[in-house]
């Protein structure tokens, strides 16, 4: 099984990074304007760390609880 939304607000990974790639020409995207735009995150927040990890790396589909041993989270 994988993760690949904000089940909360059913708003797939995909569709956030194509937003953030469609509006990253002058900077790069930030979480909070997922949030803004989205809502993703905003409910019981447990899709976060797989969102930071999809605006650094463009992946986003995540074998569950991948995120927790990733060393590179802030
Ligand atoms: S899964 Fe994204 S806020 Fe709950």
């Amino acid at each position: 099984m994988n993760v690949d939304r904000c089940v909360c607000f059913n708003v797939s990974f995909a569709r956030l990074q194509k937003f953030a790639a469609a509006n990253s020409a002058d900077t790069t995207v930030s979480l909070e304007q997922l949030q803004t735009a989205f809502g993703c995150g905003r409910g019981c927040g447990l899709c976060i760390p797989y969102i930071r990890k999809m605006l650094r790396t463009g992946q986003t589909t995540f074998p569950v609880g991948s995120t927790t041993t990733d060393q590179s989270m802030p």
